[in-house]
């Protein structure tokens, strides 16, 4: 099914909300749309004459860029807004840097916030008609990375999710993607949802609910068909949560050894920015089994479906 068959989107705010048959159509979508992720001029008229503004709060390197090639892909005019060079460094509020943009004639904003809910908030200060897609609000929600993993996911074991054993590794407890992912995977049937980390980079039982969750890697590793990798994130921590680097590489870190525990033609997901030697080796980062270019590309991808799918094009 295309998405275009489902009723329009007016924002994608999270995938807690999305019903697994519109997942399903915006990942047949993206892959449709995948010849055109690279290059090319073939789509430009579908969002010729609508403006895509980013509006980030916080670093990014892939999201941004992504989102900014999917307008262009699409024929988009795009406006990347910096914050770190604009009034909200004089004290201007979100909602008001957002209205201003608005009133410059913004279509749709593609916003990452530091606060968790910020995006679904600005979302509800604005015009009837402007749309939200969230690129990442605190450890809440990352809905195109969920769906780009989906994506990569599927094209590496097909579409029965419930053939599938997939392990989620890390900092679990300050991820958005690992938010996102686990939304999706349990909207899309997932036989087996393993989650490995240090208790203190867990979430609580309740969001780990359905999944079986350990603190032994390698034991964890046996049988899965999927290892997706998360970074430490050490700007949302509060101080001794994980002792050492060296240690949680010990304990956590996926070199080729680990890997060799997992079924043979495993694939392992990052959705950068990897620590090289702190979550995962080299040899595994740039290794056959590693997918992570592939989960860039495929954002390119996602992020054009999403764009088409709230513009309505
Ligand atoms: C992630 C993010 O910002 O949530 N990066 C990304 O979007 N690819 C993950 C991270 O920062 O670790």
């Amino acid at each position: 099914m295309t998405d275009r068959a489902l009723p329009p989107l007016a924002h994608l705010l999270g995938l807690d909300t999305l019903p697994a048959d519109r997942i399903r159509a915006l990942l047949d979508d993206a892959q449709a749309l995948l010849p055109h992720a690279r290059g090319g001029t073939a789509l430009r008229e579908v969002l010729h004459g609508r403006t895509v503004c980013t509006l980030f709060f916080e670093p990014s390197t892939r999201t941004r860029s992504s989102f900014h090639v999917a307008a262009k892909r699409l024929g988009a005019d795009v406006l990347n807004f910096n914050v770190a060079t604009s009034s909200t460094t004089k004290g201007e509020t979100a909602a008001d840097t957002m209205r201003n943009l608005e009133a410059m004639g913004v279509d749709a904003f593609v916003v990452r916030a530091a606060q968790d809910g910020a995006v679904a908030a600005l979302a509800q200060q604005a015009r009837p008609d402007t749309h939200f897609v969230n690129a990442g609000d605190g450890r809440s929600h990352h809905p195109t990375q969920g769906l780009l993993d989906m994506l990569t996911l599927r094209q590496a074991k097909g579409a029965d999710f419930g053939k599938l054993t997939v392990l989620i590794v890390g900092d679990v407890r300050h991820s958005r993607v690992a938010r996102s992912d686990l939304h999706a995977l349990r909207a899309l049937g997932a036989g087996e949802i393993r989650v490995c980390g240090p208790t203190t980079l867990l979430p609580g039982a309740a969001e780990l609910e359905g999944c079986r969750v350990g603190a032994d890697l390698d034991a964890m590793l046996d049988g899965v068909d999927a290892v997706m990798m998360l970074r430490l994130q050490r700007e949302r921590m509060e101080e001794g949560l994980v002792p050492s680097l060296d240690g949680y590489f010990r304990d956590y870190g996926l070199d080729a050894r680990r890997l060799a525990l997992a079924r043979p033609d495993a694939v392992v997901l990052h959705p950068g920015p990897m620590n090289r030697g702190v979550e995962i080796a080299d040899e595994v980062a740039d290794g056959p089994q590693s997918r992570v270019l592939q989960q860039v590309t495929n954002g390119v991808a996602v992020r054009m479906a999403v764009l088409r799918a709230v513009l309505g094009a």
